[in-house]
């Protein structure tokens, strides 16, 4: 499964990368940063899923973001789509198997905290996973991790403190807070906003914590990163996926530079 994927990776010039990126619904942008990139299409690569959302370009991204070698998923594989949950965390055991240290997985989400607006930032400091699944059910590969996975630090405290100085630093106001995983696609019921709340949410979302999750185990150093495209279910008119995509599009300098700012002090 996996050693095909790599050995085609390999053969294409991806060597050496140190840091995942992972990047969300109107935010594959930043994979054109990267310089001397080499591109290649996830239908080329065996084994790998391919992306159907609108938004999502379908691109593995390797070359040099702020001096380091990073590995980019332009477009990202999310349960609703019908995938697995193998699937949807393929890319960040492949990222592992590749010997990337640290991931930086990305998402848009709705805001169910009620001092955020769209177009905040937040740092994932914890998540909530209100979907029942989990994407280490089933055998565990030794190779990969342990069978019983603590996650009292999943988003590297070392991270959060990064981004928040760098937010400070250049002067741009940035929120914290718990991502809550939804499996989508329908969006939650006001209920349910209300519940996330109560429990402790701030945002919610149809991502990041499968990946989070696989990346814990197999030992990476997580950042997460949210970038609020609107409001939950019963804060604010109907929601759609446009909206989503042209509210990402708006914070998108403030979020390279986060990024690239990460990425060159990790
Ligand atoms: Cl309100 N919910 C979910 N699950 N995902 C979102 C969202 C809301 N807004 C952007 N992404």
């Amino acid at each position: 499964m996996f050693t095909e994927a790599i050995d085609y990776i390999k053969s294409k010039g991806i060597t050496e990368p140190k840091v995942g990126l992972i990047l969300g619904s109107g935010l594959g942008d930043l994979a054109d940063e990267i310089e001397e990139s080499i591109q290649l299409d996830y239908s080329d690569i065996p084994n790998f899923p391919v992306s159907t959302v609108e938004g999502h370009d379908g691109k593995l991204v390797y070359g040099t973001l702020a001096g380091k070698k990073v590995i980019a998923l332009k477009g990202r594989f999310h349960y609703y789509e019908g995938y697995d949950l193998d699937k949807v965390t393929f890319p960040v055991r492949i990222f592992n198997e590749l010997g990337v240290e640290s991931v930086v997985i990305t998402n848009a989400a709705g805001g169910v905290n009620e001092s955020f607006n769209p177009g905040d930032l937040m740092i994932i400091t914890d998540h909530l996973n209100f979907t029942g699944s989990n994407p280490l059910i089933g055998q565990n590969i030794s190779e990969h991790g342990p069978r019983f996975v603590d996650m009292t630090e999943t988003y590297s405290l070392r991270g959060q403190q990064l981004l928040k100085d760098i937010a400070k630093d250049n002067d741009f106001p940035i929120k914290e807070g718990v991502y809550t995983w939804f499996t989508g696609p329908t969006y939650e019921t006001p209920a349910e906003i209300r519940a996330t709340r109560v429990m402790g949410g701030d945002a919610v979302g149809m991502s990041t914590v499968p990946e989070a999750i696989v990346a814990k185990h197999c030992g990476l150093e997580v950042f997460g990163i949210s970038c609020i495209t609107n409001l939950a279910a019963g804060m604010q008119a109907e929601l759609n996926h446009e909206e989503v995509v042209e509210v990402s599009t708006k914070v998108k300098p403030r979020f390279k530079l986060l990024i690239t700012e990460l990425i060159n002090q990790i």
